[in-house]
């Protein structure tokens, strides 16, 4: 099972794309922590950096990347010209077709789905002016590969929006790692893989010769979720990113124009006293959140 780095990664991806193959008609339901939590977020970046950044606006051209159901999409239309041109990526074709049924259920026709890796994009160089990924490279086998391809398809003074990214800084104190453990002991993580997804998955994996035995639901998530950390059985901090390194090291030269910091922890828990456990965590970690996201210029 992914003896070397190129076979692993091979399975990285296989798994990504059977896992949210299967997920699709329930992704929504399944992460109202973005669907519901993260809408008004991207709507003001998308009214901020997108509708009044542009002096031609009418003729933008935009790539999501791990479009999912489209969510990204879905939320900047209202900031979008019919005129523009809109590209949802996704490596599961059950994602794009997901998203396909809700976007041409609203009516727009300038958009295009495209299936593909996040790691090899299918576009000219300086083609976007606007590339946008949400809560898609700790999904990757190799992020840094996926961020030189969007700098390489964007266009000078484009925008690139990075978000809902595994925040490590949150992670850094045991105390918090020991609330966070025991938070998803009560049952709040919010990645949970079912039976039927696990079935599945297995399947698929075995018969197309990836694997040869079955995986269980940890090593799934350690496989789909592989740059998460609050996803994995035993919380570590050395995965995850840390977004002032990510920016100098795979983003130099580009201008920071908005960082954010929010957590998903309790968002959608039942548990009692959520909201006292949250206000300590805040304190704990100088205000980080479980995520981040930013908003950057290429030069
Ligand atoms: C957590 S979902 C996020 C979807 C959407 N961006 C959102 O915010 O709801 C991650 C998405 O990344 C896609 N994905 C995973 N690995 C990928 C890869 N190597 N290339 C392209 N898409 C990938 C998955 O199929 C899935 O749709």
């Amino acid at each position: 099972m992914g003896n070397t780095s190129e076979e692993k990664e091979a399975l990285i991806r296989k798994i990504n794309c059977v896992y949210h193959d299967a997920e699709h008609s329930e992704y929504d339901d399944r992460h109202s922590e973005i669907i519901s939590g993260e809408v008004d977020w991207w709507d003001k970046v998308g009214k901020q950096y997108i509708k009044n950044n542009f002096s031609d606006g009418n003729h933008l051209s935009l790539l999501d990347i791990g479009t999912g159901t489209g969510f990204v999409v879905k939320t900047l239309t209202s900031h979008l010209s019919e005129k523009c041109q809109v590209f949802a990526y996704d490596l599961s074709q059950s994602m794009l077709h997901q998203a396909k049924k809700t976007i041409n259920a609203m009516g727009e026709n300038q958009y295009n789905f495209v299936c593909g890796d996040a790691e090899i994009l299918p576009f000219a160089d300086e083609f976007f002016d606007v590339i946008t990924i949400n809560a898609v490279l700790h999904h990757l086998p190799n992020y840094r590969r996926c961020l030189k391809q969007a700098k390489r398809a964007l266009k000078s003074k484009g925008i690139l929006i990075i978000a809902h990214e595994p925040n490590n800084k949150f992670f850094k104190s045991p105390l918090v790692r020991f609330m966070a453990t025991a938070y998803k002991k009560l049952g709040g993580s919010v990645v949970k893989v079912s039976d039927r997804i696990q079935q599945t998955v297995n399947k698929e994996l075995v018969s197309s010769g990836y694997i040869d035995r079955e995986l269980t639901k940890d090593e799934i998530i350690d496989l789909v979720e592989v740059s998460s950390i609050a996803e994995h059985k035993k919380i570590d901090p050395r995965r995850g990113f840390n977004a002032q390194v990510l920016l100098e090291e795979s983003l130099a030269g580009y201008s920071l124009l908005e960082k954010n910091s929010e957590s998903t922890f309790g968002y959608r828990s039942k548990i009692p006293f959520m909201k006292v456990v949250q206000s300590a965590m805040k304190y704990l970690t100088n205000g980080n959140g479980t995520l981040f996201s930013m908003v950057v210029m290429k030069p």
